[in-house]
């Protein structure tokens, strides 16, 4: 997909179609205004009309044959105070609309408000462009006609002036990595389980380390074994495919000894193990990899942007089936940094591949640690699919990722790491226990992974009520939604501006042993 920039006036512009947004007050602003007079006020009419009204997912469609741009599509944006997601939607929205009716190539008018934020704007206005294209027909014999985006332009013009081009191209440049890395995410995610294997994972990796120069290994169980990683091959005993600690580095700073990991659970397909689930959407559980696949995605946009940082990804990768030697309720697992688990419902097995992954990220020199997990129903009982519960064991270090996730399209939402949570994870027989009954899932679960990540600053993402939708919108298809690529790629930015080393961060030593 190429990707243009331009300030000229709307009329010497050659597109499929010219997109411009409307806000929720029926306001126009910027090349939308300019657009409108040269279509004789086509455009307004829509609006006194009452055919659009800016809010959010809208659309009108007028074709404009006798000029450059064949159609103009208004495109509701909501409020006038919009953040990234708006943007985002916009974009994607018109891309769904269009792509599904054969334009190929779209230029965007950004609102006029973004000439104060405009390096931002352009990479929002890409990544959701991006993010449109997908549609999940990829194993049907006649999949639907894909959406086929050729070019996207960005038009910031009537006030030109003020939008800088240095920083449109920059944004629009880092809004297409982020964007791909995001949809590399979603098709990983997409893939059944009976392709979407650990070892596919890992090969997945492989490739993302060849294309973009980055370190990879991964463990296979024997390797594991001789670490001690007991608690992920617990896990992976009922299946008969091998589990895998897949690793990739990035070192773009290599004299300084900080370093940033990412780890991700890779569970590649959930049926519970013993503990098994209800048949009712257990199908979704091929998507209980999207941390694992977040890692490896958010990995190939860093070895793109090239922060000055060290960054490492790793994904503990495993199934979750009952069979003759799967691990059962009652079972002791003992983990790599030796702690015992007494394992109560073989369903709670995302913490036990996140323990031993944690653990080895600290092996490979982790100086921090950010996980990201579709871990506990529960979270989804909180937040339902709006937001990623964050907890930490380090409130300054989460407190700055929060205010650097506003800046990107997903959303985070803090939530509360007691110590009480500590002590509910003990174990009458054995160090912990790896479920601990309904009151604060999400929160028990953090807990217990708070024991695997000694007293480094740490900060646990639970995914699970946003890492895939059965909704579909009009900006984005049904199904995985790239969750936490964005939030992983800003950190690693972060990282290399010398993100402060949490202060008061440090986290006091685990409550638990
Ligand atoms: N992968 C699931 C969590 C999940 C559930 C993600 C629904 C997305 C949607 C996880 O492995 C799990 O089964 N968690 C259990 C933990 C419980 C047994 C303590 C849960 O949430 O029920
Ligand atoms: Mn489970
Ligand atoms: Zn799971």
């Amino acid at each position: 997909m190429q990707i243009h920039v331009t300030s000229g006036a709307p009329a010497v512009l050659r597109a499929g179609a010219l997109v411009v947004p409307v806000f929720s007050e029926g306001r126009l602003d910027g090349a939308a205004e300019a657009v409108d007079g040269e279509l004789g006020g086509a455009l307004s009419d829509l609006l006194t009309n009452g055919e659009i009204k800016g809010n959010v997912g809208e659309v009108a469609l007028l074709h404009a044959p006798s000029h450059g741009f064949k159609r103009l599509l208004a495109v509701g944006i909501g409020k006038r105070e919009y953040g990234p997601e708006a943007l985002a939607r916009y974009a994607g929205t018109a891309v769904r609309h269009l792509g599904k009716r054969g334009v190929t190539s779209i230029a965007f008018a950004l609102p006029l408000e973004a000439r104060h934020h405009t390096r931002d704007a352009a990479a929002f206005i890409v990544e959701g462009a991006l993010g449109g294209t997908i549609d999940a027909t990829t194993y049907r014999t006649e999949p639907d006609k894909p959406i086929a985006l050729e070019s996207v332009t960005l038009l910031a013009t009537a006030g030109s002036h003020d939008f800088d081009k240095a920083s449109l191209e920059s944004g629009a440049e880092r809004g297409r990595i982020l964007g791909e890395a995001v949809n590399f995410a979603r098709l990983l995610a997409l893939t059944p389980a009976n392709d979407m294997t650990p070892t596919h994972m890992a090969r997945a990796a492989e490739d993302v380390a060849k294309k973009y120069g980055l370190k990879f290994h991964a463990l296979d169980e024997e390797q594991m074994a001789k670490k001690g990683m007991g608690a992920i091959l617990g896990v992976s005993r009922g299946s008969d495919e091998p589990a895998r600690m897949i690793v990739l580095e990035y070192r773009g700073d290599p004299s300084s000894k900080e370093m940033l990991a990412f780890v991700g659970k890779g569970l590649t397909f959930d049926s519970g193990g013993i503990s098994i689930k209800p048949a009712e959407n257990m199908h979704e559980m091929k998507y209980d990899m999207c941390g694992g696949a977040g890692v490896i995605a958010a990995m190939s946009a860093i070895a793109q942007l090239k922060p000055k940082a060290n960054i490492i990804g790793v994904v503990p990768s495993s199934e979750n089936l009952p069979g003759p030697r799967a691990v059962k309720p009652g079972d002791i697992l003992r983990a790599m940094n030796g702690k015992t688990i007494e394992v109560i419902n073989t369903d709670a097995e995302g913490r036990l591949i996140l323990a031993d992954g944690l653990c080895y990220a600290r092996e490979l020199g982790a100086t921090r640690l950010v996980d990201a997990a579709t871990l506990t129903g529960a979270m989804v009982v909180a937040l339902g699919h709006a937001a990623t519960g964050t907890i930490s064991n380090a409130d300054a270090f989460r407190d700055h990722f929060l205010a650097l996730a506003k800046h990107t399209t997903e959303k985070y939402w803090p939530l509360p790491l007691y110590d009480e949570f500590s002590q509910t994870v003990k174990s009458e027989i054995a160090d912990l226990r790896n479920s601990t009954g309904r009151p604060a899932g999400s929160l028990t679960a953090a807990a217990f992974l708070k024991a695997f990540v000694d007293d480094l600053p740490w900060i646990h993402l639970d995914i699970a009520g946003t890492a895939y939708t059965d909704a579909e919108t009009p900006y984005l298809a049904k199904g995985p939604t790239g969750y936490p690529v964005r939030a992983f790629v800003a950190l690693a930015e972060d990282a290399a501006n010398g993100a402060p080393r949490t202060k008061n961060g440090a986290a006091k030593k685990a409550a638990v042993r």
